[in-house]
């Protein structure tokens, strides 16, 4: 009968085998750092798939050696000590140039593309991308607004996104675009993204932040230059005043004042709260809390009934509101297109 322990190593080898395979049959993975969809994705692609061939030829290297020492010079007889050999000094020197030699040669590439990415351009548009627990804050200084989850940028143009948090370590990561960077509270670091096609991109938070850290999502919704203008100049307007027909909206908008909601949301010349996201234009957003919720009618009640019991530790508390006062705080929200 078998060993125990050979059992165990047969179980973890087939196990293995079986999560390798289960690995190549993903497609449709939208946060593929290895399906680059950006200039800055690519270059770090460009240079992962040369040092992974490389360590594969050095494992098939030194494990091939292995496999034949332990073959070849295997134990025959109990009793005749194998011959004792003390130091080989070409051997060795073979094997300490060659790794030297490998490590140089992938510290060029590597180097160069580090000042590559690294190269923060002049005139690149910015964009101010701030962590909270647990959502992105994503503001335009040049346009003058703020929005949330939602990262909107032009296609074909390199965007320096200038990252820091409000609270703890957050990392940025849209893994099509671009490698990660931490989000330092009272530190800004900055880093370039550019898409090559308008498509949405997934990112995700990739720093272990607190309870809701894996509900730290965002999209980069990338557009057509001209599709991108167009959405600045609506994110730059004022809220649509409320039809006064509209009566839950207009109790809605009351009750935005009453319940506390203004005081931690901005709607543009309404409230002017900066704990949560800009609320201004929340409707032109197609997810809302940490980017985990579509948005619609449904999921913005179960979010006004119980905020933490949707996404544990949300800093937005249970407000106890009634039914009625959700209804209308709802056709409000509606509102802000
Ligand atoms: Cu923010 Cu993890």
């Amino acid at each position: 009968m078998a060993r125990p322990s050979k059992i165990r190593t047969a179980k973890a080898a087939g196990l293995t085998a079986v999560a390798l395979l289960l690995t190549s049959c993903v497609h449709n993975a939208p946060q593929d750092a290895l399906k680059p969809k950006g200039t800055v994705s690519r270059e770090l692609n460009n240079l992962f798939w040369p040092v992974f061939w490389i360590a594969v030829g050095v494992f098939v290297l030194v494990g091939g050696l292995i496999l034949i020492a332990i073959i070849k010079f295997r134990e025959r007889s109990e009793d005749e000590a194998p011959v004792q050999v003390h130091g080989n000094t070409r051997l060795e020197l073979t094997w300490t140039l060659i790794p030297f030699l490998l490590l140089a040669g992938i510290a060029i590439p590597t180097v160069k593309t580090v000042f590559d990415i690294n190269r923060i351009p002049k005139d690149g548009m910015v964009v101010e991308a701030t962590g909270h627990r647990w959502w992105w804050q994503f503001s335009y200084p040049d346009q003058h607004f703020s929005t949330a989850n939602e990262l909107h940028i032009p296609t074909g143009q390199k965007i320096v996104i200038h990252l820091t948090s409000v609270d703890v370590i957050h990392n940025f990561w849209p893994p099509e675009l671009a490698g990660k960077l931490y989000a330092i509270p009272g530190r800004t670091n900055r880093m370039v993204i550019e898409a090559d096609q308008p498509a949405t991109y997934y990112g995700q938070c990739a720093e272990y932040c607190g309870t809701s850290h894996a509900n730290m999502r965002f999209r980069v919704i990338a557009q057509t230059p001209n599709d991108f203008e167009t959405w600045v100049a609506q994110q730059r307007q004022g809220p649509a005043t409320v039809d006064p027909t509209l009566a839950d909206a207009l109790a809605g908008q009351q009750l935005f004042g009453q319940t506390g909601c203004a005081g931690c949301h901005t709607v543009q010349g309404i409230s002017a709260g900066i704990v949560g996201p800009d609320l201004t234009h929340l409707q032109s957003r197609s997810v809302f809390a940490g980017s985990i919720f579509a948005m619609n009618p449904n999921n913005l009640r179960a979010w006004l009934r119980n905020p933490p019991a949707e996404k544990p530790g949300a800093d937005m508390p249970n407000l106890h509101l009634t039914e009625d006062q959700i209804t209308k705080l709802i056709a409000y929200l509606e509102t802000l297109k």
